[in-house]
């Protein structure tokens, strides 16, 4: 009878107790679907009590032994994700040695009892690889989400919010002294993208602000891999893959192109996106400062051609520093370059008028014979070119013989003269 009565009254709280949660679920946001850990999980809430009790007071100290804060406040903490009946201290400090006191050295905080998945995808990427090859100063759960203060992604506040991510990985990859530390290549990788058009475009008050690109959306999160690794999104290969997601037009113009078809058939050395952009240094590709440094990067693998190029006059005023000049891309298209015996090519019989005349509005047939990559030591370049080149040379040489033999003569002249002076004012001064 008894019995009955508190199950009834049990029931009846139950009742309660979800009427209440029903009447909030407007507000509460619906768990994410790609990895909703189990609720239920929370362990005996009186185990996590005592915990509680000890370290939201005062006593008997507010630092740990390594100086590290151990007070909590409680009713902080029930308001926070794993709060509330999320998890319990214990779920998290499940370690044995927690439930001695003193406590004795207690092992880090888990996460896999709920986040299974989680925790298994790290350990496959280069900050958990290296953590286990004993590089402690690699980046671990509580480094990206933190750890009594984790909010969901979708939060402003969270350390993994779009916003937020520059500074959280900024922590060491913006941090000298770790990157030393931790022999992290790539060097001051935050402070560049700070200031890269991505990093501009994100902190300022753009309509492409929600668009451009931040750290993971090129690494990935869960599946971030070292660069060298063939598998990973920003490997050599996959980059205009990783970049094709947001620039689409620009990719399928590259991939059309000599560079890109090179690409797609395994030809790395090839120019990819970043070889002319940089990664994260992207810059505005309108600046003239950034237009006269890709010349550049294009000279880099075509050595011959930058330097015919800078035998002429765009290639020598160019070199000044001007780039209403044209530089290769504006004769050979940026993204679209081609050989000059497809019809396509900016350089090609049929389209190299109509790509002089961009600038030279008066070009004709015969304007467009001049030789933008004329050698002038090839007989190949035009008669003309190497004959007058060749008469330049002679003459030059001419000139500098006449000099050498005037001067030789006449500093023969002058000796001879000194000679003749000194053997003269000889008997001169004696007679004095
Ligand atoms: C009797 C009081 C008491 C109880 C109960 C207690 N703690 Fe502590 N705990 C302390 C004190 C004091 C320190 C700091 C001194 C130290 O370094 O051990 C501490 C330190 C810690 C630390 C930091 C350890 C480190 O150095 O990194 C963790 C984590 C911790 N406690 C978790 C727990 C959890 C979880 C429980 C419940 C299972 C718990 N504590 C119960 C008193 C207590
Ligand atoms: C979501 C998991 C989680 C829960 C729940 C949790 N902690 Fe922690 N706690 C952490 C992590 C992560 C750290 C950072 C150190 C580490 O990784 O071990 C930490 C650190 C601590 C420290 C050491 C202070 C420091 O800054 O290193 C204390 C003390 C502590 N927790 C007590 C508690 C108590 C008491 C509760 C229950 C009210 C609790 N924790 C609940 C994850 C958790
Ligand atoms: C290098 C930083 C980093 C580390 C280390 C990291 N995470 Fe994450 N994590 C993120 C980011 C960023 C997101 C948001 C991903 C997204 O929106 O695609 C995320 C998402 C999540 C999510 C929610 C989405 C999902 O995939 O389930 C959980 C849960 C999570 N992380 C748990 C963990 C745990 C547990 C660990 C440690 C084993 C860990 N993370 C390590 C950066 C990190
Ligand atoms: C007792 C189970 C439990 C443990 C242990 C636990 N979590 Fe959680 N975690 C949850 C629950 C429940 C949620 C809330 C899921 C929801 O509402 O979508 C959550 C949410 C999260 C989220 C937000 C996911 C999102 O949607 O963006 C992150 C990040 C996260 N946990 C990280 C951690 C980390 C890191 C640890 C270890 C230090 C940890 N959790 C330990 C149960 C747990
Ligand atoms: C637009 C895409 C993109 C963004 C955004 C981006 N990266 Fe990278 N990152 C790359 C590419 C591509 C590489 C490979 C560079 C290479 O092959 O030389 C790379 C390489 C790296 C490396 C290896 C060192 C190096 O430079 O080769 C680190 C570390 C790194 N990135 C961290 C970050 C961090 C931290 C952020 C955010 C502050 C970030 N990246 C933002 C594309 C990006
Ligand atoms: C707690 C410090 C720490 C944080 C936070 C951190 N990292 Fe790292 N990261 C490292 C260390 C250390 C390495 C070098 C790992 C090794 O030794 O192999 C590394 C390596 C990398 C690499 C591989 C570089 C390569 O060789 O190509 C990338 C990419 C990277 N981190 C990106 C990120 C991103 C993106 C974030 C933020 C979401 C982040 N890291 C947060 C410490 C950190
Ligand atoms: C997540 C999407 C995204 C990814 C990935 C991305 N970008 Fe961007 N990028 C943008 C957005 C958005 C802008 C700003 C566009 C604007 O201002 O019109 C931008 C701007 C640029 C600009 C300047 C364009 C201009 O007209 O001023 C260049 C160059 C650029 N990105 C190159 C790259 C390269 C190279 C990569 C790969 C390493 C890359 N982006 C990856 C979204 C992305
Ligand atoms: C061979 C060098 C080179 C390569 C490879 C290259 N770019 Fe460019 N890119 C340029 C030049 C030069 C410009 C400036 C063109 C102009 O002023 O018209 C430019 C302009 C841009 C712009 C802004 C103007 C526009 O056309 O939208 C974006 C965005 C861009 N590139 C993205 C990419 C992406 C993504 C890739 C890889 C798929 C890539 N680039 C590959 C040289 C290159
Ligand atoms: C990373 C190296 C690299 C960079 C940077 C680069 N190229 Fe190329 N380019 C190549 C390779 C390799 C080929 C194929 C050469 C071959 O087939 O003999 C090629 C082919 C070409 C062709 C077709 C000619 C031919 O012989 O097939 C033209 C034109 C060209 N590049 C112009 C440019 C211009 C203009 C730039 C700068 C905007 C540039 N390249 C940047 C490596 C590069
Ligand atoms: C004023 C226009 C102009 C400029 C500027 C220019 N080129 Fe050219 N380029 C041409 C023409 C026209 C041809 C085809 C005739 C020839 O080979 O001389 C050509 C041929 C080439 C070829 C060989 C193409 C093939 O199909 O065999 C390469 C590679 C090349 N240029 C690269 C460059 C590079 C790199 C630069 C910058 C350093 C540059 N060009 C600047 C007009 C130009
Ligand atoms: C991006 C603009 C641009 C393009 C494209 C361009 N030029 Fe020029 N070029 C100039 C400028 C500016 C001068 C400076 C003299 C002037 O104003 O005519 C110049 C000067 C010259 C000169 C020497 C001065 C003269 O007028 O006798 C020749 C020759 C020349 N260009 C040939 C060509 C040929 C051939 C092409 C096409 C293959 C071409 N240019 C494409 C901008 C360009």
């Amino acid at each position: 009878m008894i019995r009955v009565t508190i199950q009834g009254i049990a029931l009846a709280l139950l009742v309660g107790l979800n009427m209440v949660a029903a009447a909030k679920a407007p507000e509460a946001k619906a768990p994410e679907a790609k990895s909703a850990p189990a609720k239920t999980a929370a362990k005996a809430p009186d185990a996590s009590q005592k915990c509680i009790d000890c370290h939201s007071e005062a006593e008997p100290t507010d630092k740990s032994a390594a100086g590290k804060p151990v007070l909590l406040d409680p009713l902080k903490h029930a308001k926070t994700l794993h709060g509330g009946g999320n998890a319990g201290c214990v779920d998290c400090h499940a370690d044995e040695g927690l439930k001695k006191y003193p406590h004795k050295s207690p092992g880090p905080a888990q996460c896999a009892s709920c986040h299974e998945k989680a925790v298994k995808e790290y350990a496959t990427t280069i900050h958990g690889k290296a953590r286990s090859d004993g590089r402690m100063v690699a980046a671990t759960c509580s480094d990206c989400h933190g750890a009594h203060d984790i909010k969901a992604t979708s939060d402003d506040g969270a350390r993994t919010a779009r916003g937020n991510l520059e500074a959280t990985c900024g922590a060491c990859h913006g941090n000298e002294k770790v990157i030393k530390e931790g022999k992290i290549p790539g060097g001051n990788v935050s402070a560049m993208y700070h200031d890269s058009i991505h990093g501009r475009q994100l902190h300022g008050d753009t309509k492409a602000k929600d668009k451009v690109p931040v750290c993971t959306d090129c690494h990935g999160t869960h599946d971030m891999r070292p660069h060298k690794d063939p598998e990973s999104a920003v490997a050599r290969g996959n980059i205009p893959e990783t970049c094709g997601t947001c620039h689409g037009k620009v990719k399928k113009v590259w991939s059309a192109s000599q560079h890109g078809k090179l690409r797609a058939s395994n030809v790395l050395q090839a120019p990819g996106c970043t070889d002319c952009h940089g990664t994260h240094t992207i810059a505005d590709p309108k600046t003239p400062k950034w237009q006269l440094d890709v010349i550049n990067e294009c000279g880099g693998c075509h050595t011959d051609f930058v330097k015919s190029y800078r035998d002429t006059y765009h290639g020598k005023v160019t070199d000044l520093g001007f780039a209403t000049m044209a530089t290769c891309a504006s004769c050979h298209g940026a993204h679209e370059v081609l050989p000059k015996e497809n019809p396509l090519s900016k350089v090609s019989e049929q389209r190299i008028l109509e790509t002089c005349k961009a600038c030279h509005p008066k070009a004709n047939a015969n304007f467009v014979k001049f030789q933008p990559h004329a050698n002038k030591n090839s007989r190949e370049s035009g008669l003309i070119l190497y004959y007058t080149t060749k008469f330049m040379q002679i003459l030059l040489a001419g000139v500098f013989a006449f000099f050498g033999l005037h001067t030789v003569l006449w500093l023969y002249r002058s000796l001879a003269e000194m000679k003749k002076r000194r053997a003269g004012s000889t008997p001169e001064a004696e007679k004095h």
